[in-house]
């Protein structure tokens, strides 16, 4: 598909973009561009791409996306390499997962070749708003809306796929060697529902136990399954893999109610390259709890692609709290952090496929 460009009137001095890349948080600082792409049934699909300008977007009071939440989106990086070039990391694989969201939320699928090149496009022109600080990268959101104005419950036959980019450090505030987690009486999908779709509706659903797990000192927040409260999903953006002292790892299978993260997926393989044997079975709170108190448990690591690979140092419930390890990061979960970093950044070789240039 053919891309109209336009050009930024005032981009953001490159002075004043370069103190921002210096500590740039996450998920607050934007770079100077997006890409639009819009759809429409009547027009026969995708039409109007257009590279430009980051700014508001006008939208009909009565859009289906602001009565009906049809929203989907992904989270991605882009990293800088050694050599000065930029190299996306699995991009099909978020291709793949979002027309999957697509799917379960009645939406178009956005073929994969427009997915990857709306994000090349836009890092034609955003090159310079890679963060200068240690493990930074660029964040990609890609993302889909109805526009359609009508207020019927049916899927929308207009859409907008939008992607912007923001520079990104380090995901948790806390800068702490290892998050706490906050187990909570909320659930975020049962089965039949739209766990395994990034669907802005799931997170919506988990912004009270987020708060929740703030207001009480938390890192994340721990959800567990909706049918018996007893099996560990995942967290509120990231994977979970429990690391054994008998060199195997479990990690919660895809039934349906998590989102199939990538970041997973790549430390399944990783980990089984280190020689552990990875399980994706059923693991239940009480077990972890009585595992980590024996020493069974050694390490445990969350997961995605905001958070990379962390170390969770603590669980706390409403009756009792329990400590991972010694608190702090694990060998493995270093180890493995830094096979996957070194991969994403060009450092190692990458020997899987995963690595696409830009
Ligand atoms: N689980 C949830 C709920 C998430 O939001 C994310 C982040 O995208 C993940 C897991 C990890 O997925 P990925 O590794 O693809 O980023
Ligand atoms: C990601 O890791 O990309 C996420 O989407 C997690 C969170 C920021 C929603």
């Amino acid at each position: 598909m053919e891309f109209t460009t336009i050009p930024h009137p005032a981009p953001l001095p490159s002075d004043t973009r370069t103190e921002a890349l210096k500590n740039p948080g996450f998920g607050t600082l934007f770079s100077d561009h997006m890409v639009t792409v819009d759809y429409d049934e009547a027009k026969g699909g995708w039409h109007s791409a257009t590279l430009g300008p980051r700014g508001p977007i006008a939208l009909d009071p009565a859009a289906a996306v602001l009565h009906y939440a049809q929203e989907i989106f992904e989270g991605m990086k882009a990293y800088r390499q050694p050599d000065g070039g930029i190299a996306l990391f699995r991009p099909d694989a978020n291709a793949r997962r979002f027309n999957a969201s697509a799917d379960r939320l009645a939406m178009p699928h956005v073929p994969e070749e427009l997915f990857v090149e709306a994000i090349r496009q836009l890092l034609s022109v955003d090159g310079e708003w890679f963060p200068s600080v240690e493990g930074g990268s660029l964040y990609l959101r890609p993302f889909m809306i109805a526009t359609e104005a009508f207020l019927g419950v049916r899927p929308a036959k207009q859409y907008k796929f939008i992607v912007i980019a923001s520079p990104a450090g380090n995901y948790f505030k806390s800068g702490a060697p290892a998050v706490s987690l906050w187990v909570s009486d909320y659930t975020r999908a049962a089965p039949g529902g739209t766990g395994a779709a990034k669907c802005g509706g799931n997170y919506a659903a988990s912004l009270v136990p987020t708060r929740e797990a703030f207001e009480r000192g938390h890192d994340q927040v721990l959800f567990l399954d909706a049918a018996e409260k007893k099996w560990i999903e995942e967290l509120g953006g990231m994977n979970l893999f429990f690391v054994f002292d008998d060199g195997s790892v479990v990690t919660p299978p895809l039934t349906g109610t998590i989102l199939p993260g990538i970041t997973r997926d790549s430390l399944i393989t990783l980990l089984r390259e280190e020689g552990l044997t990875v399980r994706e079975e059923p693991y239940s709170i009480d077990q972890w709890r009585a595992d980590a108190e024996s020493g069974k448990l050694l390490e445990t690591m969350a997961c995605g692609t905001a958070a990379v690979v962390t170390p969770v140092g603590k669980v706390t419930a409403e009756d009792y709290e329990f400590t991972i390890g010694s608190g702090g990061p694990g060998q493995i979960t270093s180890k493995i952090r830094e096979k996957l970093v070194s991969i994403q950044t060009g450092t190692v070789a990458d020997t899987h496929g995963w690595v696409m240039r830009v």
